[in-house]
Parts: structure tokens; sequence; C-alpha cells
């Protein structure tokens, strides 16, 4: 049923209005002015490799809108975990729940590999994103609406393989942010950037958050990333979550503030310390 009322025009737009009413709230002066987001309540998420017991007990709460940046030692489970929340992968105990029915299109993942089709043109790979909707008859215009948000919409025929690797990216984001998703997870999305690119992509997910009010999930192995980006960073230390970190600096923020600067020295001495015990 809901697929069959998703392909026409009228739905779709009514759709995207609905979800946007009732869960419209504030979240804070100098966050989204009104979420789209979903909250999301995590209770007791255990997830296992054979032996390698990698998540143990994850315990988490996230406001619907907020912008979390998930932090932690190369192999401690932060991928397994968005994969969770994404639903890309099972969960071997507890649960994890968005107070609501979803629909796939309401949760997007984007990674540190664009994976753009390289025999689409940039439009058609932004299409992708729309899942289901793909077909309608506003389609198009979603995709073009999307590329502006990314700043590319001079680039909507060209080919994947002409593009930079933060233009790639900028592809990557658009076709994430087509189908206006609730809850939008980013796994290292800006770990393969120049240093210049990567801040003016981190500025760009700041905006594009603010102005769609979506739930962010960062996984970025940069603490100076993760406390200029989110209003909150938690560390994930032998499967569970060892330290979360509220970020009260105001937006727009200063990079390498005094303020942030320590907030990073303190994330950072955690993860060192934990490098020391093992
Ligand atoms: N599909 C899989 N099969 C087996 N082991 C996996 C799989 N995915 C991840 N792992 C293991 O789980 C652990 C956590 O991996 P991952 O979540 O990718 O870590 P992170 O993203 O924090 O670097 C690692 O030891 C990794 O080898
Ligand atoms: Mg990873």
């Amino acid at each position: 049923m809901q697929t069959a009322l998703r392909t026409s025009l009228p739905e779709t737009e009514l759709a995207s209005r609905a979800n946007f009413a009732p869960h419209a709230r504030v979240v804070r002066e100098d966050g989204p002015v009104q979420t789209n987001g979903l909250p999301l309540s995590i209770r007791g998420l255990r997830k296992s490799f054979g032996d390698n017991e990698v998540l143990r007990s994850i315990d988490l709460h996230i406001p619907a809108g907020q912008f979390v940046a998930i932090v932690g030692k190369s192999g401690c489970g932060k991928s397994t975990l968005l994969r969770l929340i994404a639903g890309l992968d099972k969960i071997d105990a507890g649960s994890i729940s968005f107070g609501q029915d979803i629909q796939p299109e309401d949760i997007r993942v984007m990674f540190q590999e664009p994976r753009l089709l390289p025999w689409a043109r940039v439009l058609a790979n932004v299409e992708v994103g729309l899942g289901r909707d793909r077909a309608s008859t506003d389609a198009h215009a979603r995709a073009e609406k999307a590329l502006i948000e990314v700043g590319l919409a001079d680039k909507r025929d060209q080919w994947p393989s002409v593009l930079s690797g933060g233009q790639k990216q900028r592809v990557a984001l658009g076709r994430a942010l087509v189908s206006r998703p609730r809850v939008l997870a980013f796994d290292e999305p800006l770990g393969a950037l120049d240093a210049l690119t990567r801040i003016s992509m981190q500025r760009l997910l700041e905006r594009v958050w603010r102005d769609q009010g979506f739930t962010a999930i960062l996984v970025t192995h940069d603490v100076a990333e993760a406390v200029a980006l989110a209003d909150r960073v938690l560390v994930i230390e032998e499967g569970r979550i060892a330290h979360d970190v509220t970020v009260n600096a105001a937006r727009p923020r200063q990079r390498g503030s005094a303020e942030l600067a320590g907030l990073e020295g303190s994330i950072l001495s955690h993860l060192l310390s934990a490098d020391d015990r093992t």
C-alpha cells in the first residue's frame, strides 16, 4: 500500500510534509530550528563475529535531530554499530528503536568511498537514493534539488570519473539527502579527502543538517572534526560507550578555539589512555 501511495507526486509531497509536521520542534537555538529527525533508543545491544565480541552492551538514547559523533580506536566496533542502526546487519541481542515504524528511505548511510555508479551520470546517481520513489514523476526534480543543496547543480550531466574526490563525496551526500532521510549515518565520510576539502565538506554537512533537521550519527577518527560538528561525542571502548561528552559550543563554531581544543584534548586523552591499557 505504502509503495503505491508514494509513486504519485501529490502523495509524495504530502508524505514528506506529514513527516515534518508532527515531529517539528525546537532542538536548540543554534541547532536545527525544526527537526525532521527520528529519536533513537538502543538497549542492551550486543554483536559478535564468531568469538570476537565486538559490541558487548550498548545503551544509548539519541534525541530527534541531535548530531552525535562516535569515536574510538580502529576495530572497536564503530562501523558495526552504524551498520546495525542502519539495518544493514543483524543484532545478536538487545534492541534498536526509532519510536515508530520506519521506511527504508528514512535512514541513509554515507561511506568513505562514494560508491557511485560509473555508468550513470551525476543526476542519475543521485536519483538512486530515492529508492522506491525513483520511478516517480518528480524524481528528476528532487535529484536536482539535492544537487543544488550540495552545490553541484552544474555537474548534473557529468560522469563520475571526471569529478574530484570532494565532488564525488558531494554527489554521495546528495544521493543520501534526496530521500529526505530522518536519520543520516556517516561512516568516516571525509576520511579520504585532503585537509581543505575536508573542512569545506564539514561545513556542508553542518549546513544540510541544520537545513534538513535529520538526526546525524557521524563515525570519525578525527576528534577535531567530532567536536567541530557534533552536539555530543561518544567514545566506544571495549564494546561499550565509555564516555559521553556534550559539546555545548555555540554554532557556527570557531575551529581551533580554546573551548573546542580543550574538549578535543580531553577526548584524545581518553582514547590514548585506552590505548595504553591494550
Ligand atoms: N562482517 C564481519 N565479519 C567478521 N568480523 C567482522 C565483520 N565486520 C567487522 N568485523 C570485526 O569486528 C571488529 C569491529 O570492526 P568495525 O566495526 O569495522 O570497527 P571500526 O569501524 O571501529 O574500525 C573488528 O575486529 C572487525 O574485524
Ligand atoms: Mg570503521
